[in-house]
């Protein structure tokens, strides 16, 4: 066991070394949790994962699929393909699957990127992926987020230059939870996609009453959206996400994948299929997470930490008057957090887990 642990130190350490920086959800400090998990039970609370799934159909569709595991199940992925197309009210040719919404923004990242120029992007925000395109030589242009943490639409749309190859807008926001208002985030799209792609990422958008994009790319040929299972279906662990775009931006993302579609697994396809009957789950998850969200805050907020509102399954608040030492306290109880996103103010997040568990949380931080 000891030997394991300095084994994936050294490789950890190998890692940063060599400059490959590893999402959040898979950080490498997760393989050493995984290992101290079997003597302590950890507070998950780092990833943005739903606590609660996946949900029972899904579970059971993936069970059952294991002994179609030996075959390439292309009809499959078509199945979900159909079925996802019909909830957006568009073709199958406007989707591509991909595994974990992750792969769907690399491949924008990629597909943005054939001519050089540069990305806008706000700080802070989801920017793991950036790390594609600026490897293929994409300029990151940050835009700083407004006072009350949210994209900053008029000042990313003003950095806007000839050279400009991809927007990407968070929505809801990662790290910050703060949602842009509809109204604005369209206007935004159709005057910024008149001369550039923009990207946004709904993969917290089910947490919120504001409805997908996905209609606008039946017109719009440089609107790609990004959406994942991982989240509020529970499906983090089973790597399943998904473009919507028009047909032309689909077929040419879809030729940087090895195999267009061809990156998920029976057992992914089958528990995204049956994820999408389930409605009870999805609800109930929502109001289990609004409930523990408002006592999270309110708790937070009795302790000085203040919060800002959130539409998602984390919030973000500032440390600034908090006179422990946060991540110590969550070490001594077993939990996990994330870092410091930004130094000044002292702003970190906290994923929303069971009730039970926030009380843990706040518990550790009295
Ligand atoms: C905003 C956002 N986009 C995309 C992802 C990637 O998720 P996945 O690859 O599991 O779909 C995450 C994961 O935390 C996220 O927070």
């Amino acid at each position: 066991m000891r030997n394991r642990r300095n084994w994936l130190k050294q490789t950890s350490l190998g890692i940063v070394g060599l400059g490959i920086i590893p999402l959040e959800g898979f950080a490498i400090s997760t393989k050493e949790d995984l290992l101290e998990e079997k003597n302590v039970s950890l507070i998950r609370l780092r990833s943005n994962e739903n606590p609660y799934g996946p949900s029972v159909l899904a579970r059971n569709a993936m069970r059952d699929s294991i002994p179609a595991s030996n075959r390439y199940n292309w009809d499959l992925s078509d199945e979900l393909i159909k079925k996802i197309a019909q909830k957006h009210n568009l073709t199958e040719q406007h989707l591509l699957l991909g595994a974990g919404s992750s792969e769907i923004l690399n491949l924008a990242a990629l597909y943005c990127s054939k001519k050089t120029g540069n990305l806008i992007i706000a700080e802070t925000t989801f920017d793991y992926w950036t790390v594609t395109a600026e490897n293929a030589g994409l300029k990151k242009i940050a835009i700083p987020l407004t006072a009350d943490k949210n994209h900053d639409l008029s000042a990313m749309f003003n950095a806007i230059d000839a050279d400009t190859r991809l927007i990407y807008i968070c929505n809801p926001n990662n790290p910050t939870g703060t949602i842009c208002a509809s109204e604005a985030l369209l206007n935004f799209i159709i005057e910024a996609t008149k001369t550039t792609k923009v990207l946004v990422d709904e993969a917290y958008l089910e947490y919120t009453d504001q409805p997908s994009l996905a209609n606008l790319v039946t017109e719009n040929k440089n609107l790609i959206i990004a959406k994942t299972f991982s989240k509020i279906y529970g499906l983090a662990g089973s790597r399943i996400g998904y473009a919507i775009a028009h047909p032309e931006t689909i077929m040419e993302m879809s030729q940087l994948q090895f195999s267009p579609n061809g990156s998920v697994s029976v057992m992914s396809v089958s528990g995204a299929l049956a994820s999408l009957k389930d409605d009870k789950f999805v609800a109930e998850t929502i109001l289990l997470n609004t409930e523990a969200r408002k006592y999270t805050i309110e708790q937070l907020e009795n302790l000085k930490i203040r919060c800002i509102p959130s539409h998602t399954n984390f919030v973000y608040f500032s440390l600034e008057n908090y006179n422990k030492d946060f991540f110590e306290q969550l070490k001594k109880n077993s939990i996990l957090g994330t870092k410091i996103y930004e130094e000044k103010g002292k702003w970190s997040r906290i994923t929303i887990g069971t009730m039970t568990e926030m009380k843990q949380f706040i518990k550790a931080l009295v």
